[in-house]
């Protein structure tokens, strides 16, 4: 059961690459591309598409992981309402006491605390009173620790990218479907307020039809590389080419195109530009020899849907360039963009009367003024804008989306809601890290993009946020 791939196969591949004739440039019949073992899904066990738990009222969080990123969502939990923390866990103890004076802060008692052992964390899952654990920790550990909790009875989330390798990845998703558990991965750039409009823009067809989306991330980690428990990410980033921190694109991007809610990715193609700022940091600010380091300065990655769509991710860690995730959406009847400046760009046919009086004067070929974006904003704030952006805005995380991520996470708990990002949306966003490897160890062949759902991707149609009667 564990070793599903073998992530080597095919060497023949490229003969069969050429464009079919037709009125389609979906791939023909003798298109090969490189692919990855799908096992199938064991017998007793089934699909969790729309997967729904009982009802929480309270819900019992334990945190694993207070370094940089988790001590931020424990205080956004003092600030949502049923929420109940009951233990914390980091391997170093003064963390774990760090967070305590979140709780004391915000008049809550002590959580249990659980520090000291690389296995403490086993303990917290173990705990009877905990109904979700929430995994703040570095790449190497979330898999073993979801598909842990998990097994333990725990609905889980857990940060960004929440699996590495394609084994982790079948294995948590086996789990979850062994289990009936809730696995989210904490994508929160889904939540920002351009992003959500964006999509309830698209959901309402503001952009025509969507044939092609753009995500990224773009960000010089320098100053950052020091700060990282025992260097992992560095040293993570050493290790393995490909793009391997792909969900903040990959989250937003595949909601605008309904991805395994209708359509489904089918293949990709890597390529990287070769490191240079990276090691030359390496050797300059630290002092140290380089060896083999194996992340390129940039990588792009380019997908292609069933319906024939096209999605375009970038990685970029090391240059010195303005933080980017790029968003751009381009429909049929519009375009949407975030980085570096926010716009939309729409058939005149597009815009109501009600955002702009004299719309027929706007050209397509530049953006919509200030005034029209503003009133199409206000026209499609999502409804989970409506309700939380001003408490958003008061907690904060990157602006507050971190802390409508967490909320949206408790409420559907509570309310015995599918989650708003399943098990599948984490397979299908990690897998970039370890396909994206192959395509570039393969000279950029095309690689195959499994379907997570073993069947099931057609099933639901469109992707929606669930709300309470
Ligand atoms: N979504 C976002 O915007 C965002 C932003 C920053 C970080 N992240 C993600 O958050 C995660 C954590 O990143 P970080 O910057 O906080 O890293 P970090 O190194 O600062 O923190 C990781 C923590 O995990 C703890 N840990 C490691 N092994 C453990 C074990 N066995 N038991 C208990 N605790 C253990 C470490 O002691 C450390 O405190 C990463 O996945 C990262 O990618 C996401």
């Amino acid at each position: 059961m564990k070793k599903l791939f073998n992530l080597l196969l095919l060497a023949v591949l490229f003969t069969g690459c050429s464009m079919p004739s037709g009125d389609t440039n979906k791939a023909n019949g003798e298109f090969k591309p490189l692919s990855t073992e799908v096992t199938e899904r064991p017998d007793g066990q089934k699909d969790v598409l729309g997967l729904t738990a009982p009802k929480i009222e309270t819900v019992r969080v334990g945190f694993i992981g207070l370094g940089m990123r988790g001590p931020g969502a424990v205080n956004r939990f003092t600030h949502i309402p049923g929420v109940e923390i009951v233990a914390l866990c980091d391997l170093h103890p003064e963390r774990v006491e760090k967070s305590q004076a979140i709780l004391e802060k915000a008049g809550l008692p002590a959580a249990a605390g659980y520090s000291g052992q690389e296995e403490s964390w086993k303990e917290l899952c173990q705990r009877d009173d905990l109904d979700l654990v929430y995994i703040a920790t570095d790449w190497k550990h979330h898999a073993e620790m979801m598909i842990y909790a998990m097994e333990q009875g725990k609905h889980v989330a857990c940060e960004v990218p929440a699996a590495m390798t394609m084994e982790e990845i079948w294995d948590v998703i086996n789990t979850a479907e062994r289990t009936q558990k809730h696995c989210m991965q904490l994508e929160n750039c889904v939540y920002d307020f351009f992003e959500l409009t964006t999509l309830n823009m698209a959901q309402k067809g503001v952009f025509g039809e969507v044939l092609y989306a753009e995500g990224a991330y773009i960000h010089q980690l320098e100053n950052y590389w020091n700060s990282y428990e025992g260097d992992w990410r560095l040293e993570y980033n050493k290790n393995h080419r490909g793009d391997i921190y792909a969900t903040h694109g990959m989250g937003p991007a595949c909601q605008l195109l309904d991805i395994h809610r209708g359509d489904k990715m089918n293949y990709l193609v890597a390529m990287d530009s070769k490191p240079v700022s990276i090691p030359n940091y390496i050797r300059e600010v630290r002092g140290e020899e380089v060896g083999d380091f194996k992340n390129g300065q940039h990588t792009m990655t380019m997908i292609k849907t069933e319906k024939e769509k096209t999605i375009h991710i970038q990685h970029d860690v090391a240059s010195p360039r303005p933080y980017s995730r790029m968003y751009q959406v381009t429909g049929t009847k519009g375009f949407a963009n975030k980085y570096p400046n926010e716009g939309y760009a729409l058939e005149a046919s597009q815009i109501d009367s009600d955002v702009a009086a004299n719309h027929e004067d706007l050209s397509a070929h530049s953006y919509v003024p200030e005034e029209v974006k503003k009133a199409l904003m206000e026209k499609y704030k999502h409804p989970i804008h409506k309700e939380l952006e001003e408490q958003a805005k008061k907690v904060g995380g990157h602006g507050g989306m971190d802390f409508i991520m967490d909320y949206r996470l408790i409420y559907c708990l509570q309310n015995g809601l599918p989650l708003d990002m399943d098990v599948y949306d984490l397979a299908e966003w990690c897998c970039l890290a370890p396909l994206t490897a192959l395509s570039l160890e393969n000279n950029s062949a095309p690689v195959e993009i499994p379907d997570f759902t073993r069947g099931g991707w057609n099933k639901v149609q469109g992707f929606r946020h669930a709300f309470a009667e």
